[in-house]
This record gives structure tokens, C-alpha cells and sequence, in this order.
């Protein structure tokens, strides 16, 4: 057993395990709870606690927690909820590790106050809390079944985290039925202390545990989560099922980003960005679970198709597409390693097509061809059932070359045809081999490899800082507050910006026209000017904006079009002055922002920017704390990012400004505490070299 698992060890392996509500009572939790703990085999000291005494399934029954007079691992509460908090007082006479609390009528129901009770307590007392509202804790290494579900879990690989108590019972139910196997399993319900990122630091170092599967409604301490689950992904799969897509409402009220910032959005890309594979469906979910723990993973991109008809090979290859997976192309290579496997009227290209007429034998030289070669990582080997050779010869074919090759790199069968076809499924899927009726449900389970694979090759840096000055934003952040506003207005979005060191165009805001007409002279012509005030927002509607100012006269007229139109438009408005402001130059327009996200914390995000955002909806969001290298490849994942690099002989545009932006923002948003959404909309980036500026900035305050 791994060494790092460190203390949270005591809740999968205890040495004793206390019952607090213990029962005679067949139909009762507590007897469940008892019952499979004795019939799991548990070898430790067991405590069942019941203030009756006597005896339940051979055990001593304590009258109390106090009565046991020695430390226990894990306790397991099962008493109603008005009674929880003095079953904690007695546990914490006896130093009990882990409390397990399977009672509900918590925070679930609005109980909140009696949660917070419960957990202040235990942390004084040096106690972690599992739960409330969970059905427990099972783990095969432990011989431990401390949960009220089924009495014969099948043990295996798989370790489950879930949210849900009803769906995490349902699921050791399929578990059984898809013969898949579990090395522990945890409700972690309301996830008042112990949470994922705890039960992650376990299971990533279990040895006994090839994947975990995590089942979440709703993510919360976002940033241990985040930082615990990049590193489990490193050590093994972590497949990811949220169901619960939380409050968009929420989101938008906070600004323009908002309305494309819906929390499943960055929830998704966040996975992607800490490596999680995630399913959308339980049925992927096992499906995938069950491959990992028989396929080992690839050790390259160059999959390779076998098929005995043309169909099927080609939606092979729209699903490979689909799921990421790279099919080889090198066609030198592919005659060289496939002529002597394929009749002359086959196909030497990726669908190796041995055609209709193959044999076993046929299937088995390709397959040895393709198994045995180097350049080639994976094999998906297609069957559509012919009269040349039936269903069942074709299982000596699948059990010969999975026993030959199925360690060595990834390899799947995809049988399509009738009854016969479908009973060599059905035998193989019951034994676990890699034998699938369709051809999407196969390559789905090659691409949650390959995702994998790219967690195993990926290379983890230190997050890059930015030196920003922090003094000074905060001090702009500070006078707004003081103002009682929780936003900036423009000029201090954009001296946040200057702080942090990100350009902006040259401004200065005036409040008589001698000053407009000098401040014009200085920064240099076109020039654009607005109404400054915070009872104007819509400042064009309001006629509070002229643009493309070439001279000193018309810097003048603008400055008293702008007070003439506004006052109009709404006479007790406060109107501060007006902001002279360089005119920008068009370039490639994105969208940059930041957000406090109510899960994860500092976030950022990167997409096309310009008046279409939302209608484009092409942005990206990440956990605002990146390598440069994990900037970069944050902003080549948007579409529009081929703008980027120059179409059409355009010059590639200065993508290291769009970066260092993105720097800059992740350190704002994560040092500023009083800052919750940033946005600036369009930065303009020029060509290479050139770098780019802020054109609009907004920032919100709390
Ligand atoms: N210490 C030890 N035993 C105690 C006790 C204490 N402080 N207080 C009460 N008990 C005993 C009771 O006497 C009873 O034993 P008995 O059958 O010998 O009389 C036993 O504990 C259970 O108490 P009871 O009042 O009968 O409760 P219950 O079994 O009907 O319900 C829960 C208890 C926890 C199951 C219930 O409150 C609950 O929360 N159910 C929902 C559970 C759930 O769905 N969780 C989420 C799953 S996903």
C-alpha cells in the first residue's frame, strides 16, 4: 500500500468500526449496516451501539460510544437527526477518526444550522466528517461493506465517488450486472468536510484502484478539487458524470460574460483542463470504466482500422474523428506492414478493408500483422457477419489474439449481424473482453483511452505569475467601494489595466473644452470622445459618443454635442466630464475576461470577441491559474483561433499579447479579492510584433 495516502487511510481501511443505532430490527438501517459489515468479512473490531444493550448478530452491543472505552476508525451513524450531535459527543469521548453519517434532514432540507453545528464540533474534536445524507462507505481491500446497500458487492478495480445516495446504490446494482468490479465505493452526500478532493487523495495512491469514477450534482471548495483532481488524472483515469447544471441566473446577473459563462460550460472545460475524461451518460461511464480496467493504454496516436466490409470501416472512421482518436496514414508503411495480410482486390489504406471474403485465418494475419508492428499504437478490428465464416469461428480469432496481444496495445472487436453474432456479445461482454455490437460504443471507449494517453504524455508546469501592481488596483478598487458602487467606471477599468500592464488606449478625461482641445493635441489624431457619468449607460443611445475626431475644431463641437445631447436625454444625470481617448485601429478582435466562479473560484475565459460574442458563443473557460504553455493551448482550442495565425496571406497576429493578457488576468482575479468579473471586449490584437490593446474594459466589485 501506497505510503502518501496519509490520514484519510483511517475512513477505507479502519481497524474497528463503531454503529451508532445499531439494531435488531431487520428492516431497520442500522441492522443493515450491521448485518453487511459482519457478512463483508470485515476483520477489525466491531462496535454496534444501541442505548438497549444485549446482543445483535453475535455482537456485544454497547449502551454506549463511551462504553467501547477505545479509539475507533470509523463510526457510522444511523440514528434520526435530532439525535446525531450527542452521538458526536459520545464518539468524541472515545476519539473516533471518521463519522460516517448516513442520517438525512440536513442542509438537504434546510437544515444548515444543525450541519454547521455538527462539523464545528468535529473539527474542534479533531474528527472528519463523511456525509450527512450518505449510504456509506464500502472498500474491498477492507473486506468493509459499511454501507446499506447490497450485501455482496463484486470487488475489482473500479472505485465510485458519488453524490447522490439513491443513484450511488443504484450504480453497485449495474456494477454487479456489468460484471464490473469495485475496489471501494463512497457516498460523500452533503459533503460538509470530507469532499471529493479528499477521497481523491486516497484513491489516486491506492494501488488497488485502476479508475475512479465520480459522480457529482455540483461542485463546491472548486480550487482543492481542481488542484487534487489534475494530479489524480496524471496517476489514473478519473471519468466524470455532473448531472444538476446549476444556476445560470446566477451567472449572467454578474455581467456580459456571464450569459456564455453558463456554469456546465466551465464546469466542462475545466475537466478538460485538469485531464478528467467526462460521460454524459452512465452507460459510457461503465462502458469506459470497464475498458480502462482491460485495455492498457495506447503508446502513440496511429490507430489502425481492420474490417471485412467497406460500410462499417468508413463509420469506424467517422467515429475515430469523433472521439480524437488519429488514424495512421502512412501509406508506404501501411503496404509494407499489410500486402501479404490483404487479397489484391483489398485495401492497403487505413480501413484495411481484407474484403467480404476474409477468413479467421485472413483476420488473424492481419491482426498479427498490425498487433506485432511498431509504428502502429491501436487495432479496431470490424466483423460484419458473412456466409464465409460464421460468428463462432470468429471467437477463437477474438480469444486468440486478446490473450496474445490485449497487455501489449489497445485492440477492439466490433461484430455486427444476427442472433448468432449478437450470443458471441453477449459471452464475451459477460467475460469482459473488448468485444462490442457497435461500432461508436467501441471507439468511444478507444477515444476515453487516448484522453488518457494525452494525460500520461502532458506535462505539468508551474502556473505562470504575473507581476501586477497590486497596491494600486486595490486602491482604484477601494475608492469605488467607498463610492458605494460595485463597478468601475471606464477610466478605472482601464487604470486597473495600466496596473497590471496591459495596454489601453491613451485617455485623460476633461471637463471644459480648453482641456479637451490640449488633451486632443497631446495624444495625437483620430480621437474618439464619451460622456463620462454613471447614470448613463447606454452611452451611444444617449448621443454621449463621437467618434473618428480629426481636429482641434472638431474636438470642440463634439464636446458640446455630447453635454447638449446628454442632458437631454436625461436631465438630472450626474455627468462627471468627458474621456478623450485614442482612436483604435482595427485588428483581430477577442474577448478576455475573469470571474469569481461561485464552484471553482478565479476563473478565466478567452473567445471571439467583437458585438457577436454571444451570438458566436466561440469562447473557452479554464481554472485561472495556467502555465504558459496551458494559456496557449487555451487560446489555439477556440475556433476563430486560425484568424490568429493569418489567412488569406494576412500577417499572424501577436498571439504573445493575448497570453500575457490572459497572465495578467488570471493574477487580478486571483489577488484582488474585491474584483468578481472582469471583461474586456474586443481586445484588439495586431500582427506579431505589434502586440495589441484593452478597448473596452468592465470590471465588477463586491
Ligand atoms: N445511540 C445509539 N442508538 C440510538 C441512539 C443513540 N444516541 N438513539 C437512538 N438509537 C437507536 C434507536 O433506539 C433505534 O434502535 P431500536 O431499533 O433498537 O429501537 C436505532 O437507534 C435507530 O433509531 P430509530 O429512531 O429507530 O431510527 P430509524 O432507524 O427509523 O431511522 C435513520 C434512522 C438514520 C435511518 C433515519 O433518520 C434517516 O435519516 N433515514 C434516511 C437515511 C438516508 O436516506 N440517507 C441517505 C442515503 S443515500
Amino acid at each position: 500500500m501506497n505510503d502518501s495516502i496519509g490520514e484519510i487511510r483511517s475512513l477505507f481501511e479502519p481497524e474497528s468500526v463503531a454503529v451508532i443505532g445499531a439494531s435488531k430490527n431487520e428492516s431497520k438501517i442500522g441492522f443493515k449496516i450491521l448485518q453487511n459489515i459482519i457478512v463483508g468479512g470485515f476483520k477489525g473490531e466491531v462496535y454496534p451501539v444501541n442505548p438497549q444493550g444485549g446482543e445483535i448478530l453475535g455482537k456485544k452491543v454497547y449502551t454506549s460510544a463511551e462504553e467501547i472505552g477505545c479509539r475507533v476508525d470509523l463510526a457510522t451513524i444511523c440514528v434520526p437527526a435530532k439525535f446525531v450531535f450527542s452521538a458526536l459527543e459520545s464518539l468524541a469521548k472515545v476519539g473516533a477518526r471518521y463519522v460516517s453519517i448516513i442520517t438525512s434532514g440536513f442542509s438537504e432540507v434546510g437544515n444548515c444550522e444543525e450541519e454547521k453545528k455538527i462539523v464545528d464540533f468535529a473539527k474542534a474534536n479533531n474528527m472528519r466528517i463523511l456525509g450527512p445524507n450518505i449510504f456509506g462507505v464500502y472498500s474491498a481491500g477492507s473486506s468493509l461493506n459499511a454501507t446499506f446497500g447490497p450485501k455482496e458487492i463484486l470487488a475489482g478495480d473500479v472505485a465510485i465517488v458519488t453524490q447522490s445516495g439513491a443513484l450511488g446504490l443504484a450504480m453497485i446494482g449495474k456494477t454487479a450486472v456489468e460484471n464490473i468490479g469495485l475496489s471501494s465505493i463512497v457516498s460523500v452526500g452533503n459533503k460538509t468536510d470530507v469532499d471529493e478532493a479528499d477521497v481523491l487523495e486516497y484513491l489516486m495512491h491506492h494501488d488497488d484502484t485502476k479508475v475512479i469514477m465520480l459522480y457529482l450534482e455540483g461542485v463546491s471548495r472548486g480550487e482543492r478539487f481542481v488542484a487534487a483532481l489534475k494530479r489524480a488524472t496524471k496517476l489514473k483515469p478519473v471519468v466524470v458524470i455532473k448531472s444538476g447544471r446549476s444556476k445560470r441566473g446566477a451567472m449572467a446577473a454578474a455581467s456580459h460574460t456571464g450569459s456564455l459563462a453558463g456554469s456546465d460550460e466551465v464546469f466542462d472545460c475545466i475537466m478538460k483542463q485538469c485531464g478528467a475524461i467526462r460521460a454524459e451518460s452512465l452507460k459510457d461511464a461503465f462502458d469506459w470504466c470497464k475498458f480502462f480496467c482491460s485495455s492498457v493504454l495506447p503508446k502513440g496516436n496511429n490507430a489502425v482500422i481492420i474490417t471485412n466490409g467497406g460500410g462499417i470501416g468508413v463509420l469506424a472512421t467517422d467515429a475515430s474523428e469523433k472521439y480524437g482518436i488519429e488514424l495512421y496514414d502512412n501509406a508506404e508503411e501501411m503496404k509494407r506492414i499489410f500486402a501479404d495480410a490483404t487479397p489484391d482486390f483489398g485495401s492497403l489504406k487505413n480501413p484495411i478493408d481484407i474484403t467480404g471474403q476474409a477468413t479467421p485465418e485472413d483476420y488473424n494475419s492481419a491482426l498479427k500483422a498490425a498487433l506485432e508492428d511498431e509504428h502502429i499504437s491501436t487495432v479496431m478490428s470490424l466483423y460484419c457477419e458473412t456466409a464465409v465464416f460464421t460468428a463462432e469461428s470468429l471467437i477463437s480469432v477474438v480469444e486468440k489474439n486478446t490473450a496474445l496481444y490485449a497487455g501489449k496495445k489497445p485492440l477492439v472487436f466490433c461484430l455486427v449481424g444476427g442472433e448468432n453474432t449478437e450470443q458471441c456479445i453477449t459471452k464475451f461482454k459477460r467475460e469482459g473482453a473488448p468485444v462490442f455490437s457497435d461500432v461508436y460504443e467501441a471507439v468511444s471507449c478507444l477515444g476515453a483511452l487516448y484522453r488518457q494517453y494525452e494525460n500520461t504524455v502532458r506535462v505539468d508546469k508551474e502556473p505562470k505569475d504575473a507581476d501586477i501592481d497590486l497596491a494600486k488596483i486595490n486602491a482604484i478598487v477601494d475608492g469605488a467601494l467607498a463610492d458605494n458602487r460595485s463597478f468601475l467606471l471606464a477610466h478605472e477599468g482601464q487604470a486597473v489595466m495600466s496596473a497590471a500592464g496591459i495596454r489601453v488606449p491613451q485617455s485623460k478625461n476633461v471637463t471644459s473644452v480648453e482641456q479637451a482641445v490640449e488633451t486632443a493635441e497631446g495624444i495625437g489624431y483620430p480621437l474618439v470622445m464619451k460622456v463620462v457619468s454613471r447614470d448613463i449607460l447606454h452611452k451611444s443611445d444617449a448621443g454621449g459618443v463621437v467618434l473618428n475626431i480629426q481636429n482641434a475644431d472638431e474636438v470642440k463641437s463634439a464636446y458640446e454635442s455630447i453635454m447638449t445631447k446628454c442632458r437631454a436625454y436625461k436631465a438630472d444625470a450626474d455627468i462627471e466630464g468627458i474621456e478623450v481617448v485614442e482612436m483604435v485601429k482595427p485588428g483581430k478582435e477577442l474577448i478576455v475576461g475573469a470571474r469569481k466562479d461561485e464552484s471553482f473560484g478565479p476563473t478565466v475565459m478567452v473567445g471571439q470577441g467583437g458585438i457577436y460574442v454571444e451570438v458566436m458563443k466561440d469562447v473557452t473557460f479554464r481554472y485561472a491559474s495556467m502555465s504558459e504553455c496551458e494559456v496557449r493551448s487555451m487560446i489555439e482550442s477556440i475556433k476563430a483561433y486560425p484568424l490568429l495565425t493569418g489567412v488569406r496571406g494576412e500577417a499572424p497576429s501577436d498571439v504573445d499579447m493575448v497570453v500575457d493578457a490572459i497572465v495578467k488576468l488570471c493574477a487580478i482575479i486571483r489577488k484582488c479579492d474585491s474584483i468578481t468579473d472582469i471583461e474586456i471586449n474586443p481586445v484588439m490584437v495586431y500582427a506579431q510584433g505589434k502586440g495589441g490593446m484593452a478597448v473596452d474594459v468592465r470590471v465588477l466589485i463586491k
